[in-house]
């Protein structure tokens, strides 16, 4: 019986060369298979990605690995051995930690052109009735602004719910307009606080644009005085939070350039003017 057995393990060992492991379960490779061998071709004048992952090698022969030429070519690249040289430095250690570093080379960051900006986003900031929407008009150009988009989504410039749509849409504008590549951006807003203006600085900064502010430093009885003989009335307690809230811009907030724009003569004065 331990012969029969003994024979019987010694036949099972012999076959091992012609099985596929696959863990712990042999298969028996099937006769005339041959296995999946990776080959790449950077031969091929222009190739610069293996052809296959994996090919067959019935297809003509391929040489040896280790007597394949083109992996000695790839090294040998000059775009690589370029790229390379300009990277790498070489040190030498010295004999005393003390001698000083004379003669040695310090390394530095390398010296870069400033980078040049995509374009500009123009934030303005103000009190409703500073005139922000004004300062626009009278140069001709049509920002990004609430106003306008409360008229394309719901056909009614004071609609007031919906905030959050508004002001998501609007982002989504600039965003639009940025990947667009758009040179001069310019966002109609009272982006009141840091807060709120941080959102849209570290998107257009996110894109590579520098951002600039139009801050409207208009007292607030000036614009109570407006905002009275408009249309649209903005309730004077709402007015009175909202210059509560307002703070100027400032540089470390990430603005590259900040233009004033104040009245002329005393405040709520008839016919009190924008000046810069
Ligand atoms: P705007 O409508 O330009 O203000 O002017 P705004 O800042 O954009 O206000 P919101 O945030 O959209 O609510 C408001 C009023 O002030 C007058 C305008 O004619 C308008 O009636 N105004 C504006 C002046 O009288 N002088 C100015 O220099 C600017
Ligand atoms: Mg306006």
């Amino acid at each position: 019986m331990r012969k029969w057995l003994r024979e019987r393990v010694m036949r099972r060992r012999k076959k091992s060369p012609e099985t596929e492991q696959t863990g712990r379960i042999g298969q028996e490779r099937p006769a005339g298979a041959a296995p999946l061998i990776p080959s790449y071709d950077f031969d091929s004048p222009g190739r610069t990605e293996p052809r296959e992952r994996f090919e067959r090698p019935d297809r003509p022969e391929r040489p040896q690995r280790q007597e394949r030429p083109e992996r000695q070519q790839r090294n040998e690249r000059p775009d690589r051995d370029e790229a390379r040289a300009n990277r790498v430095e070489i040190e030498t250690q010295p004999e005393s930690l003390a001698s000083p570093l004379s003669g040695q080379a310090i390394p530095v960051a390398p010296h870069r052109q400033p980078r040049q900006p995509r374009g500009v986003v123009v934030l303005t900031i103000g009190l409703p009735g500073s005139g922000k929407s004004t300062w626009y008009k009278r140069r001709g150009i049509t920002p990004l602004s609430s106003d306008l988009l409360r008229t394309i989504l719901f056909d009614n410039i004071t609609e007031q719910r919906y905030q959050h749509l508004v002001f998501s849409t609007l982002r989504s504008l600039l965003r639009a307009r940025l990947i667009a590549k758009m040179p001069w951006n310019y966002v109609d807003a009272t982006n009141l606080s840091p807060h709120e203006r941080k959102q849209w600085i570290k998107m257009s900064k996110g894109f590579g644009y520098d951002v600039q502010a139009v801050f409207f430093d208009v007292p607030v009885e000036v614009c109570l005085e407006r905002n009275r003989r408009r249309e649209r009335v903005v309730p004077e307690d709402v007015m009175r939070r909202m210059a509560s809230k307002l703070k100027p811009p400032t540089f470390t907030e990430g603005f590259s350039k900040i233009v004033v724009v104040r009245v002329k003569g005393s405040a709520g004065a008839e016919g009190a003017e924008a000046v810069e």
